[in-house]
């Protein structure tokens, strides 16, 4: 039996498959399933039949946010596609929307393998991948090839060969590079598997680096946070932001505790970023001191261990317009996203609200 997903028979397939994809080596495994994915939704009419069966449409889901209509709130999270390669695929699997990358200003490898792995009782991964992947300017020609069904975020990084002196025009050649493609661009200081990066968060880095990116790029920008961040560094940022006229905020990374972690061996696998459950209260927290600090200025996206519609409508109701997930995604199986937005249109009709917007941080005190 597994935790926030539907369970039907074909509930039970996904449960078999996944049986079967965790005996391959957790990467490998990832790039089957992405193949498998993208050849599912290479065709148009397949795409269409797979659209109507898992795409959002219900009205009471759909919300225009930075300018854009999401057909629904919930979006695949960064880092599943980062070099948007399934940029057809995530519409037809229930998404509302998508974020693609990291990508940096310099195509990179990565850190060495392995550097993915399962914490299959915590229903959680740990991966420390770095960062790899073909550079903005690879991302930027095919997403000028693209029409997208559904909005296209872009998460930007650091090249890790740049030192952080240089890190505000290291983000800034990316932004030229994808901003004018992305429905939004969000700078992510918060991966913990960048040596130095997650130091960029301090408010004074943090300023010069929004401020480059603002000034080349006419996107609405986010920053992404790492749930690592004390309260008060939180809430510098989240002033910084609305100081500066940003966007949003993404909130959170993956975690660098282990803190409560039930998967034997842990501390063997080394260093990297925890995602999934684990992750979720403390998600959770972030998001409601956003919430209540700048809720009103700024767009707020929730990402961190959503796994069941419980989470998704806590979030919501916590402040947060839209929603990500990537380790929900990868335990629930190809009906996950559907089965969130199903779940939340009920929710939504059981409390009265005609809107998604109108259930936004409406469990919260009004900031
Ligand atoms: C394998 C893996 C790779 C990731 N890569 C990125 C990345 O490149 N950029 C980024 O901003 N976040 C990345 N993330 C973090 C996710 O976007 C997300 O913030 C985090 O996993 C928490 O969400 P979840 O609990 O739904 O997985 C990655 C997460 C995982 C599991």
């Amino acid at each position: 039996m597994t935790v926030g997903a539907p369970r039907d028979d074909r509930h039970q397939f996904y449960g078999a498959l996944r049986r079967l994809l965790f005996l391959v080596p957790p990467e490998r495994s990832h790039e089957l399933v992405f193949a498998a994915l993208r050849g599912a939704t290479l065709a148009a009419p397949a795409r269409r039949q797979l659209s109507r069966r898992l795409a959002p449409t219900d009205p009471v889901l759909a919300s225009t946010v930075f300018g854009a209509r999401f057909p629904g709130p919930l979006g695949l999270a960064a880092g599943f596609d980062k070099d948007g390669l399934g940029l057809k695929a995530w519409g037809a699997l229930g998404f509302g929307y998508a974020e693609i990358g990291t990508v940096t200003a310099h195509p990179q490898p990565g850190n060495p393998a392995p550097r993915l792995f399962r914490l299959p009782a915590d229903r959680a991964l740990l991966n420390r991948l770095g960062f790899n992947n073909h550079g903005a300017a690879a991302l930027a020609a095919k997403l000028a090839r693209h029409s997208p069904d559904v909005p296209i975020g872009v998460n930007i990084g650091k090249t890790k060969a740049t030192p952080p002196e240089d890190a505000a025009d290291d983000y800034r050649a990316s932004a030229r590079l994808v901003g004018p493609l992305a429905t939004y661009l969000v700078v992510n200081v918060s991966s913990p598997n960048t040596p130095g990066l997650r130091d960029l968060q301090a408010v004074e880095s943090l300023r010069g680096i929004l401020s480059a990116v603002l000034a080349e790029t006419s996107a609405p920008v986010l920053v992404k946070i790492a749930p690592d961040l004390a309260d008060p560094d939180v809430d510098d940022i989240a002033d910084l932001a609305a100081e500066l006229g940003l966007a949003g905020i993404v909130a959170t990374n993956t975690t660098v505790s282990r803190d409560g972690l039930r998967t034997p061996g842990v501390d063997g696998l080394g260093s990297g970023g925890i995602s999934g459950p684990p992750l979720a209260h403390r998600a959770a927290e972030v998001l409601r001191r956003l919430y209540g600090r700048v809720g009103d200025r700024l767009t707020l996206i929730s990402v961190g261990g959503i796994e069941t519609v419980d989470d998704a409508w806590d979030r919501i109701t916590a402040g947060a317009s839209l929603l990500q997930g990537y380790t929900g995604f990868i335990y629930g199986g190809g009906l996950w996203a559907k089965h969130i937005h199903d779940g939340l249109a009920v929710r939504l009709r059981d409390g009265g609200f005609a809107s998604l917007t109108e259930a936004v941080g409406s469990a919260a005190a009004k900031p």
